[in-house]
């Protein structure tokens, strides 16, 4: 069977189903030059109209992952567990559920991403922590995982090389949408971590990539199934994004909010956010076997995080990974004392039936809070602190939440862009957002 790119592509184009070969030549090629830009697009453009087969999504996968090195952590005995979320708003579970499946006995090297657009990155959350170092070697990842049993990192170049150029080819060519191509980028950084089982948040709604329940349910699927083909156990949770997850939104402020949860400090708006950390935190530990069922898997995280177990590993990390420690015992001092605020008001009384959480994200983004660009420097003490939750009946002038900002200006017009993006109506929504939607396994 010929490889040559143009064959690879026409057979894409025609519907045919590519053989193993031909989807190494297209990551090979695409990464070495030997395929120009053009004809790896083309086959982009091909996949994201006719699809994929569940062995391709597989075969382009394992591809991926071997384009660079995988981490062999063989030499701890505990079991390795990550988990990965499609990204949202307030989405900042991994700062609690990492020290709290750690406490449970399973290793969790965690390999993260920084936010871009409306998104959130968990390294910029753990870089609003004074002195916080992510970028380890990886013999100082590991010294970190046997001692902690986590640690959190940036991507390095030697791990899935062939995602970073793909997915530069997919952007500039509107095909970052297809599904075997999202699953493939997804799975063969996470499996780079040399993972023995993986738990996947797939969040949906306003703030999510994923918007429909529906697509959302179709990646989850493909996830898991490519988790598992790859010999990793993996699930799936499908959760609402359709309201920030939890009250803070912004680098600092969700890094305080994390540390307050795990101090035990929580309160009616951060409830969310503890639910959702020890469900994904339970599910890693009873896919990893170190706990027999679910629900025992549940009740040791809660032993995690009622004794302080999980706080105690959490603040070793940051010792380790070069932070300020003070921080874990008064949270406060992640907001520089120049931070200003102001609430944003309802318009109007009646009740909140939507908020579009990705609003919010751009809002917190343009007053420094994120990026347009990789590149770009971030201030991660900006943020708001939402107040009203879906369902909630409000009085014109009532307080929908709170803006922290530095710079007055950009403060305006983010509270402009916040307030918009609430719904307020007469009548109240026929149902409220669940939380935890749906559960994919294998
Ligand atoms: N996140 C990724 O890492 N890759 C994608 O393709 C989409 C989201």
């Amino acid at each position: 069977m010929s490889l040559r790119p143009q064959d690879v592509i026409r057979r894409k184009r025609d519907r045919e189903k590519l053989s193993r070969d031909e989807i190494a030549s297209f990551v090979r090629g695409a990464v070495d030059g030997t395929w120009a830009d053009y004809q790896s697009s083309a086959l982009l453009m091909a996949v994201f109209l006719n699809g994929m087969t569940d062995d391709e999504r597989h075969h382009l996968t394992e591809e991926m992952l071997h384009s660079g090195e995988v981490l062999d952590f063989s030499d701890i005995s505990k079991p390795k567990v990550d988990k990965h979320s499609t990204g949202g708003v307030g989405d900042k579970t991994s700062l609690i559920l990492a020290p709290l499946a750690a406490a449970c006995g399973v290793c969790v090297p965690m390999i993260s991403g920084r936010g871009l657009g409306h998104t959130g990155g968990t390294l910029d959350k753990l870089e609003a922590i004074p002195g916080f170092r992510v970028q380890l070697s990886l013999e100082e990842f590991r010294r970190l995982l046997e001692r902690i049993g986590f640690a959190m990192i940036g991507q390095t170049g030697e791990l899935a090389p062939a995602d970073k150029k793909i997915y530069a080819l997919r952007d500039a060519t509107s095909t970052v949408e297809a599904i075997p191509l999202i699953v493939a980028s997804i799975m063969s950084k996470k499996l780079a971590a040399g993972l023995d089982a993986l738990v996947l948040d797939v969040k949906t709604g306003t703030g999510a990539f994923m918007r429909e329940e529906e697509r959302a349910r179709e990646l989850a699927q493909a996830l898991v199934a490519t988790g598992n083909s790859c010999g990793v156990r993996t699930e799936a949770l499908i959760t609402d994004m359709n309201q920030p997850l939890g009250r803070a939104v912004g680098n600092a402020l969700e890094t305080k909010e994390c540390i307050e949860i795990l101090r035990g400090e929580v309160t009616e708006e951060t409830r969310p956010v503890l639910e959702l950390s020890v469900e994904l935190a339970a599910r890693m530990v009873a896919l990893a076997g170190t706990e027999t069922s679910l629900e025992s898997a549940r009740s040791a995280v809660l032993r995690a995080l009622s004794s302080g177990a999980a706080l105690e590993l959490f603040r070793r990390n940051v010792e380790e990974q070069g932070g300020d420690v003070k921080v874990c015992d008064d949270p406060t001092r992640l907001l520089p004392l120049t931070l200003r605020s102001v609430k944003v008001e309802s318009p109007q009384e009646g009740f909140v039936t939507g908020v579009d959480a990705a609003e919010v994200g751009r809002a917190v983004a343009i007053m420094g809070g994120g990026r347009t660009h990789m590149a770009d420097r971030i201030d991660p003490a900006v943020g708001y602190l939402t107040r009203a939750r879906i369902g909630e009946k409000v009085s014109r002038g009532d307080e929908l939440g709170t803006l922290c900002f530095h710079d007055e200006r950009l403060g305006r017009m983010a509270a402009e862009i916040i307030r918009a993006g609430y719904e307020i109506s007469e009548k109240p929504p026929a149902e409220l957002p669940t939380l935890i939607k749906e559960v994919i396994t294998a």
